[in-house]
């Protein structure tokens, strides 16, 4: 058995940019609050139309196309997301469908922000055993729907988009370690209470707007910096290497300052560093793949380059991996 790495990846964004100075219309805020506590300048919104099967769709051909491979060559499709488009059938079935991957089953995934760490971990060890030969894991989201538009705290900070790759064996390089980690005891800190079994759908909750997220923003943040540090520092310890060994660090882009105050407590400089979040605000399980897509196509990225990358969400959960550039 080969070791497993990505063969292609792909990323879509939708067209429409909303700036901080449309959030300014609608909300108490300014551009100078949203830009210095968070580093978002403008995000993406979905079209009305579009849904995250959609999104998850056009970067899946994307990336299928830059593996060489065709749809009917997946054996696993895996969609990580916390804004499916309906709360069943599973949005990997959908974009089965959409993407004509006849011969590949399919699952959703929910892990909160690092959810297409979570899905490419679990798609890499089904490659690993060789039960697949090419698994397409996602990160998907129309998170923006999600998202009270009433409420300043929460409603700046999201957008939308999606990130795809294809994982199968390769040669030389892959990936090299990985982490996942839960902590359920800090569920409540991030939560979309209604519409499932705890609280179905009623009056109340549309008079409450409990159909939509709630966040306890320092507690995320406190949990966030310390995660994007030890679980970094876990997955270059199994790896053997040291920061100096990793050529790129993708971090889930949910707010500047914790970027800034997790690659400091690593000792990690700024230029080795991925930064989107500018552009994109935070698209949840998206913002990772979409981010690797980028340098990639820049031709950031080369082979042989060891990239880390790390997110951490609502569950409260964390995850990453290292993974050498074979492409
Ligand atoms: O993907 C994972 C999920 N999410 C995250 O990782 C988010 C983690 N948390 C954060 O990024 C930050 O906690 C926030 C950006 C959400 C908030 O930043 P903060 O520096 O922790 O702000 P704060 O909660 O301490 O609030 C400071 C002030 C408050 O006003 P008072 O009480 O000091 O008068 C807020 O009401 O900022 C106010 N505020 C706003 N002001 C203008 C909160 N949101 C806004 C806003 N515009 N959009």
């Amino acid at each position: 058995m080969g070791n497993v790495g990505i063969l292609g990846v792909g990323s879509y964004v939708p067209e429409k940019t909303v700036t901080n100075f449309d959030m300014e219309k609608i909300l108490d805020t300014s551009d100078e609050w949203i830009r210095t506590r968070t580093g978002i300048i403008e995000r993406r919104f979905a079209d009305d139309k579009q849904t995250t099967s959609d999104l998850a769709a056009i970067a899946a051909k994307r990336a299928i196309e830059d593996a060489g491979i065709s749809p009917e060559d997946i054996g696993l499709i895996i969609v990580g997301t916390n804004s499916p488009d309906m709360r069943y059938p599973a949005t990997a079935c959908l974009v089965q469908d959409k993407i004509g991957a006849k011969n590949a089953a399919a699952f959703d995934l929910q892990a909160g922000c690092p959810g297409w760490i979570f899905a490419t971990t679990v798609g890499a060890q089904f490659v690993k055993t060789g039960m697949y030969k090419y698994v397409l894991t996602i990160g998907a989201e129309v998170i923006t729907r999600m998202m009270d538009k009433t409420d300043r705290y929460t409603y700046v900070l999201f957008g939308d988009g999606a990130g795809a790759t294809v994982l199968g064996n390769v040669e030389e390089g892959g990936f090299k370690s990985f982490e996942l980690y839960a902590d359920g005891s800090l569920a409540e800190y991030l939560t979309l209470p209604a519409g499932g079994s705890r609280l179905p759908f009623s009056q109340e909750v549309l008079d409450k707007r409990l159909h939509y997220t709630k966040m306890n923003g320092r507690e995320v943040f406190k949990f966030s910096v310390r995660e994007i540090g030890r679980i970094s520092k876990n997955v270059m310890d199994k790896a053997g290497l040291k920061p100096d060994d990793i050529r790129w660090f993708i971090p889930h882009q949910a707010n500047i300052r914790i970027i800034d105050a997790g690659m400091k407590r690593l000792g990690i400089p700024k230029e080795k560093v991925v930064v989107t979040i500018d552009k994109y605000g935070n698209s949840s399980a998206a913002s990772i793949p979409i981010a690797l897509d980028e340098i990639y196509r820049e031709g950031k990225l080369k082979k042989g380059d060891n990239v880390l990358m790390v997110s951490f969400g609502a569950g409260m959960t964390s995850g990453a991996f290292v993974v050498e550039w074979s492409k």
